[in-house]
């Protein structure tokens, strides 16, 4: 069975409520029919009941009504996910006025559901941008204890199979920490492994990569690369990781072997750890496009309930998989 069909089978073995907040949206309308008629999630729609069936029927969607259906500005427990917004946010001066229009916006309610315990994920993005995705769920879900920040890995389903584990590989941070400093890279290093374990299935062979080699350039770029390494050997020597080192040097033997050697990583990486998110989110795209990859993902991690962010370019597909994916992490896999 391939990844994706096993991701969706253990989902449906957990039945996770599953938000998704942007509930008029033809594509996510589209997944959630399809989610729901092979009861991969339960699903949550946050939206006008009467504007949501009514796009249900237009699109001929017959599963639309065993999901539950919130409606943002009337529902009974309105008042409560105010006084919560607020006591989470009293520090940062939000009034009650503040918390009564924000509940009301269906990204901060999907946040506050899964704050009270009303769902167990969230998958949204499909027409707001992942800025406005993320930033309820990092003021309201927020981090993970010991985690501080929220990155974004992809599993890519590579058609050479030569590369990482039968052509199946993770790279990150694609989509969220712009520019992390060496101990965040090193979290982003750790939470990948345990994603790639997780969600991939495979025990990751993490290369740190820079536009170095093991000292062939000296920069300050690449020193940051080379203490994120060591971090994350000592935050979780478990894993298996090595840096800094080139692409190629990441997965390709030959040249591994000879720019590294003794790397136990080198030429057999099947997590490459991106120095920045402008490096990671530009490789992922064109390997995807270029290499024809199937890019499954983002997948976020570190946050302290699973919220995932969709490419506003995604297929219907893409959002049923990415549930799934949401599912098996709310279940700890
Ligand atoms: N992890 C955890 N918390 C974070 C992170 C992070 N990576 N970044 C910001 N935060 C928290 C802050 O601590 C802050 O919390 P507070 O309000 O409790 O103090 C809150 O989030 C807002 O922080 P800001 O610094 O104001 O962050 P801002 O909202 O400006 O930006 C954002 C955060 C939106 C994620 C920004 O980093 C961003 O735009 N990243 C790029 C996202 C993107 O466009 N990706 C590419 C497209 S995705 C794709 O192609 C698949």
């Amino acid at each position: 069975m391939d990844l994706l069909n096993q991701i969706k089978n253990n989902a449906k073995k957990h039945n996770k409520r599953i938000v998704l907040p942007e509930s008029t949206e033809e594509r996510t309308l589209k997944a959630a029919d399809e989610l729901l008629a092979e009861g991969i999630a339960q699903i949550i729609l946050t939206g006008n009941p009467e504007e949501i069936k009514h796009k249900a029927t237009e699109l001929s969607l017959s599963n639309i009504d065993k999901a539950l259906i919130i409606d943002p500005k009337n529902h009974v427990k309105k008042e409560e996910y105010i006084n919560l917004m607020v006591e989470i946010r009293k520090n940062k001066g939000l009034t009650r006025e503040d918390a009564a229009k924000l509940v009301e916006n269906p990204l901060y309610l999907a946040t506050i559901m899964i704050k009270n315990g009303d769902a167990d994920g969230e998958v949204a993005g499909a027409e707001n941008a992942t800025g406005d995705v993320l930033r309820p769920a990092f003021q309201y879900v927020k981090t993970k204890p010991g985690i501080s920040v929220v990155s974004g890995a992809f599993l890519m389903i590579l058609k050479d199979r030569q590369f990482g584990n039968n052509g199946l590989m993770v790279f990150a941070d694609c989509a969220v920490h712009p520019n992390p400093t060496d101990k965040e890279l090193a979290e982003i290093a750790v939470a990948t492994g345990a994603t790639t374990r997780a969600i991939a299935g495979i025990e990751p062979r993490i290369a740190m990569l820079s536009f170095s080699t093991k000292g062939s350039a000296k920069h300050e770029m690449v020193d940051k690369v080379v203490n994120a390494t060591k971090m994350a050997q000592e935050m979780d020597p478990s894993l298996k990781i090595d840096g800094e080192m080139q692409a190629d040097a990441a997965i390709v033997e030959a040249i591994g072997q000879k720019k590294a050697p003794g790397s136990e990583i080198a030429g057999k990486a099947n997590v490459l750890v991106f120095p920045t998110l402008e490096t990671g989110n530009i490789a992922y795209k064109l390997v995807q496009r270029m290499a024809g990859a199937e890019a499954v993902g983002p997948v976020l991690q570190g946050m302290a309930a699973p919220i995932n962010d969709l490419s506003r370019g995604c297929s219907v597909s893409d959002i049923v998989n990415l549930v799934a994916i949401t599912a098996n992490q709310a279940a700890g896999n």
